[in-house]
């Protein structure tokens, strides 16, 4: 069987709806009790296990490798290297597609970052592949490496990270702040972040001839299947990828990696099944990064606080080798109502892996420098940030001039102030203090993503026996997708969810697009919507058309399903159950299509966008510098929500994230060497239990008539854009002393506040 399905009585028994319910996750139980199937835990018959060597500089080549002494470890089966590493049908140098990225496996024995692959070493065991990896020992010619970003070499990049434009300019910008009343300018810093998800990136290939069997995480299969059968040669049809589960991807599991494919040569080589996990040190290089950032907020305000001007300058780093630019700038083409705004971004190229997306690309940390910004200039201007905030919303999109589809931001700053008690919030910095002496202080940012869509497709089967099947190759990495999209595909059926096999997972069913940009429940959700949709429509062209049915002469928009029946919408005790239609016709089964791809009209008219505002309340240690976020609360509109209980989770995941942003997360490279210094858990801090307070998200109503026909912006990564500016604005709040840099320290903190 190829694709894993998905049934479950309904937690609730409940007629009509099953969209808009808070059910638990479908794949709950198979979680907790172990028996949900993620890719390492297959083990085909003669598997071997494939451990990577990795190098140790980040500039130069291997100059040798003890390859007899690995290959000599009892258990050693194979030392694959640039020697005798299987060729592959295209040079993976050649970038065939806008979101092809060059990889490193081992076609030559150049290293150009850190922790790049540079062998494979395939045993019987586990720990006889990483001893023979071990044994390798390789040495290096070694050039010098280049880390950060400083020096003089910034280029202008002719497109950011999803095909954006580099530089954008609406109004004039230098007369906006020439002619400002008050002005600031201010430089924000963000570090390189790692993806590291609990899951690492893995695989378990098997080779079949020219057939080709993988178990991968994915959050995009049909991509990652292309990709496959374009390196090896083969007809997609004869790749089949599953990936019922990921533990979490964040967009590192969007593109096919260099190790995965390395996973497929090792297979190919030694004729056997093979199984390669990444080490969690090996997750700091091969399969992309948040790029660091430092970013330059210039912006002006008339006397009466209105933004004249707002200027917001991105310097980033990309790899030596390919080019992914984090597009800062988005988030100020939509926030605020500035009367000129210009986004530029220049990047330099530095000895690392390349960036990619990473969670909430660009708007994280775009957002985390405006978002200060625009507090450092409320402050300058003797006003609320909240207040501030208000007296320059974005009425229709700034840059753009569009409308919104819709925009329920007010709703979410004055539900999530009222929840906060913000109307408390003494205007001047270090008013208040907790009962053990720390300072307290009260922040706010606003959130905002793109309310994107890809393209997907779905199908159908409704069966004689009332139940039915919905396929669409949808991706879960942990948001819910088996639950949610089951529920879009037993409304557009007219079932109860526990009447439909939802099918997603695997690489031969039909394509979901791609589980990225937050849209995976709008792109698959609507495809599924439409094929049920389908199903039905040939349903009832069979029973209006029949004069021995009930519903002869309702014609086709005249009947509505529900409850496994169709029912007259002029008269709904006329009705018809599914399988009485499908017995009449001697049918088992009919079947539905359905497609989704973003409406190019609407999106002519209309801005689309989710929004946010979230308030955080931090406390700091005078002495010690040490900081706690004590509360945070999110309000976010986003349009139609499928299932609040996963919503909501969803929010807290990227709430999380934003303290991680704000306090904790950040990679250490030694510009000496151009190697990560903190490739693991002990160095590489992301937020514990401990660290995350009462947290609450408020679910915002928001009607969107135009972003798509369910309604439907997505949730997954807007909860990190605003939280580490509302963490930061505390902070400034707490103790007077401006964060500039990301993660805030404690020292800092302390040395500034001295
Ligand atoms: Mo995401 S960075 O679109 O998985």
């Amino acid at each position: 069987m190829s694709e894993i399905a998905l049934t479950q009585a309904p937690a609730h028994a409940r007629h009509g709806s099953n969209i808009g319910q808070p059910l638990t996750r479908r794949d709950g139980v198979l979680k907790v009790t172990g028996a949900a199937r993620y890719a390492a835990d297959n083990h085909p018959p003669g598997m071997l296990h494939a451990v990577l060597a990795i190098s140790r500089i980040a500039r130069g080549r291997v100059a040798f490798l003890d390859v007899a002494a690995a290959g000599a470890h009892p258990g050693v089966v194979a030392v694959m290297t640039p020697a005798n590493a299987p060729k592959l049908a295209v040079d993976p140098e050649v970038k065939t597609h806008p979101f092809v990225f060059r990889i490193d496996v081992l076609q030559n024995d150049r290293v150009r970052y850190a922790h790049q692959p540079i062998a494979v070493v395939i045993a019987e065991t586990l720990e006889a592949a990483t001893e023979g990896a071990a044994l390798l020992a390789p040495r290096y010619e070694t050039e010098p490496a280049q880390t950060g970003l400083d020096g003089d070499d910034g280029f202008v990049p002719p497109v950011l990270g999803a095909g954006q434009p580099a530089v954008l300019r609406h109004g004039d910008v230098a007369a906006g702040l020439a002619a400002a009343a008050r002005r600031i300018e201010a430089t924000y810093a963000t570090p390189a972040q790692y993806h590291n998800a609990m899951e690492p990136h893995a695989i378990v290939a098997a080779w079949d001839g020219g057939r080709l069997l993988i178990d991968t995480p994915s959050q995009g299969l049909v991509l990652a299947r292309a990709r496959i059968a374009e390196l090896f040669g083969l007809e997609p049809g004869h790749v089949l990828i599953r990936s019922p589960f990921l533990g979490g991807g964040f967009g590192s599991k969007g593109l096919l990696t260099g190790p995965q494919v390395l996973g497929i040569m090792a297979a190919r080589l030694v004729g056997r099944p093979v199984k390669l996990v990444l080490r969690r040190e090996q997750m700091f290089g091969p399969v992309g990064h948040r790029a660091p950032t430092r970013q330059t907020l210039r912006l002006g305000t008339d006397a009466d606080g209105r933004l004249t001007a707002l200027d917001h300058h991105t310097r980033t780093a990309t790899s030596r080798f390919d080019d992914f630019i984090e597009p800062c700038g988005g988030v100020s083409h939509t926030l605020y109502a500035a009367a000129a705004i210009a986004t530029t971004h220049e990047a330099v190229r530095r000895d690392t892996g390349t960036p990619n997306f990473m969670r909430a690309p660009g708007e994280a940390s775009g957002s985390a420098a405006l978002e200060s910004a625009i507090d450092e200039m409320a402050d300058a201007c003797g006003m609320d940030p909240l207040a501030f905030r208000l007296h320059n919303y974005a009425e229709v999109e700034p840059v753009s001039g569009k409308p919104f589809s819709s925009k329920a931001l007010r709703a979410c700053y004055a539900e999530g102030a009222a929840r906060f008690g913000w109307a408390r919030r003494p205007r001047a910095p270090r008013q208040m203090r907790d009962a053990g002496g720390r300072l307290v202080g009260w922040g706010v940012g606003t959130a905002t993503f793109p309310a994107l869509m890809f393209q997907a497709e779905a199908r159908a089967v409704l069966r004689r026996d009332g139940t039915a099947i919905m396929e669409s190759g949808a991706h879960d990495m942990g948001q819910g997708a088996w639950t949610a999209l089951a529920q879009i595909a037993a409304d557009a059926l007219g079932l109860e969810i526990g009447q439909v096999e939802f099918r997603a997972g695997a690489s031969d069913l039909p394509d979901a697009g791609i589980a990225g940009g937050s849209a995976h429940t709008a792109t698959a959700g609507i495809a599924i919507h439409g094929a049920g949709a389908d199903a039905i429509a040939r349903l009832a062209a069979l029973a209006v058309g029949d004069e021995r049915s009930p519903l002869f002469g309702a014609g086709n928009a005249g009947v509505v399903a529900r409850g496994g029946r169709l029912h007259r919408s002029d008269d709904a005790a006329r009705s018809e159950s599914y399988a009485d239609i499908l017995a009449r016709a001697g049918l088992a089964e009919i079947q539905g299509q359905g497609r989704s791809a973003a409406d190019p009209a609407a999106q002519t008219r209309y801005a689309m966008h989710a929004h946010g505002a979230v308030f955080a309340e931090v406390t700091v240690d005078p002495a010690l510098g040490q900081m706690r976020v004590t509360r945070l609360l999110g309000a976010f509109a986003a349009g139609r929500l499928i299932n609040p209980r996963l919503v909501r989770s969803q929010y807290y995941g990227g709430m999380i994230w934003g303290v991680s942003f704000a306090l904790h997360e950040r990679a250490v490279m030694d510009p000496r060497t151009g190697r990560p210094m903190n490739p693991n858990f002990a160095a590489y801090h992301v937020p514990v239990n401990a660290d995350i307070p009462a947290i609450d998200a408020i679910l915002v109503e928001e009607h969107d008539p135009h972003v798509n026909a369910l309604g439907i912006k997505g949730v997954g990564e807007i909860g990190i854009t605003g939280t580490a500016a509302a963490i930061a604005n505390a902070i400034w709040h707490a103790t007077g002393v401006r964060p500039r840099r990301f993660p805030v320290m404690p020292h800092e903190v302390v040395a500034l506040m001295a």
